[in-house]
């Protein structure tokens, strides 16, 4: 299949377009290289010794854009490009709006021009907002608590609409909860621009000696041990639910949602042991105030992605660790 893959340089982006080079599709990557490294699909294409196509696109930019479908003709689109930064967009939502929602007015409307009906979309757990109840169902009340989580769920409104409005037309949402890791080879990996917010590469900065400890943001919820807990989802993981998304798009007319996660939670410090098991290395942490909109513990039910695509996470937290360490060790991203 031809596939259109914006931000696919990126963290899960760059994971999915090796699988799906590996699967034998063909692809053309649209990045704009805000948070990735142009250097990334030397990576991809020497782990599946195949070469793809990388233009420098904006969502943004209609002409490149549309030159892009124009030339390649896709039958599906696979939209990873977005803003994902909590704490930016309360800062600067109309940013956020553009590129979140705008963008995919843009790629939704060339999708028409170009008869593609086909389109994997990127949403996040943030649209649940604060779970009500655990495990986390599709069925969940949506009530985002950050700009940044509004636009995700603008986005998967018009996702619906746009099914609804003509036939053949066929979306998987795919909402990811905490994604982590890398490939087990260490070339690819996340590699964030400007200081990263997520626990993962704030635990390998610490470990590297280049923050002097980690923050833990809060001690007093109620989990085994007090710290809040999340659903990390391997990298890996996340990417191979993309390509049973597209199994899936091959098959059906309209929208399907899904959660993608693994369906248990771990706590700050279960993360923290896992990294030293791995590294050998002692994490340095304090603990500090709770973070303002942190639930204290957040994880899937992943029953209707395995029933309807038959997708079931692998990786466990110890190979979440090793692979981000190995990354972290081989590429050095982060220094
Ligand atoms: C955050 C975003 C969420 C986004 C997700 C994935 C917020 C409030 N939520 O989720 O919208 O979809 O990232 O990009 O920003 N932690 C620490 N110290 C740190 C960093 C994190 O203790 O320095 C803790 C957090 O309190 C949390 C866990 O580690 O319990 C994971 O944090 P993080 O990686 O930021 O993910 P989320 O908070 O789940």
């Amino acid at each position: 299949m031809r596939i259109l893959v914006t931000g696919g340089n990126g963290y899960i982006g760059s994971h999915t377009v090796r699988q799906l080079l590996a699967a034998g599709h063909r692809v053309l990557v649209l990045d704009n290289f805000s948070n990735s490294k142009q250097e990334v699909k030397i990576e991809i294409q020497r782990l599946c010794n195949l070469s793809y196509d990388l233009e420098e696109v904006d969502i943004l930019d209609n002409d490149k854009l549309e030159c892009a479908f124009r030339n390649f003709q896709p039958e599906a689109v696979m939209h990873f490009a977005g803003l994902k930064a909590v704490a930016e967009s309360f800062k600067v939502p109309e940013k956020y709006y553009r590129e979140n929602v705008v963008g995919l007015l843009n790629i939704l409307q060339l999708m028409e021009k170009y008869s593609c009906k086909n389109i994997v979309f990127s949403s996040s757990a943030t649209v649940y907002g604060l779970p009500t109840i655990l495990p986390i169902t599709e069925e969940h009340g949506l009530n985002p608590i950050s700009p940044y989580g509004r636009s995700k769920l603008v986005g998967e409104n018009i996702i619906k609409d746009w099914s609804n409005a003509g036939s053949d037309r066929s979306a998987v949402i795919l909402r990811y909860f905490n994604p982590v890791g890398a490939h087990s080879s260490g070339l690819i990996g996340e590699n964030p621009t400007g200081v990263p917010s997520n626990l993962f590469p704030i635990i390998l900065r610490t470990i590297l000696g280049i923050q002097p400890n980690l923050e833990i943001y809060g001690y007093d919820y109620d989990t085994h041990d007090g710290t809040a807990a999340r659903d990390y989802i391997h990298i890996e993981d996340l990417a191979s639910a993309h390509l049973a998304a597209l199994d899936l798009l091959a098959v059906f007319e309209g929208v399907e949602t899904f959660n993608v996660g693994t369906g248990r939670s771990y706590t700050v410090l279960d993360v923290i042991k896992a990294f030293e098991h791995v590294t050998k290395i002692q994490v340095p942490y304090k603990f500090v105030d709770r973070r303002s909109g942190d639930a204290p513990n957040c994880f899937a039910d992943v029953a209707k992605i395995k029933r309807v695509l038959g997708w079931t996470s692998q990786y466990g937290l110890h190979q979440m660790c090793d692979t981000a360490w190995n990354w972290c060790e081989t590429t050095k991203p982060l220094t």
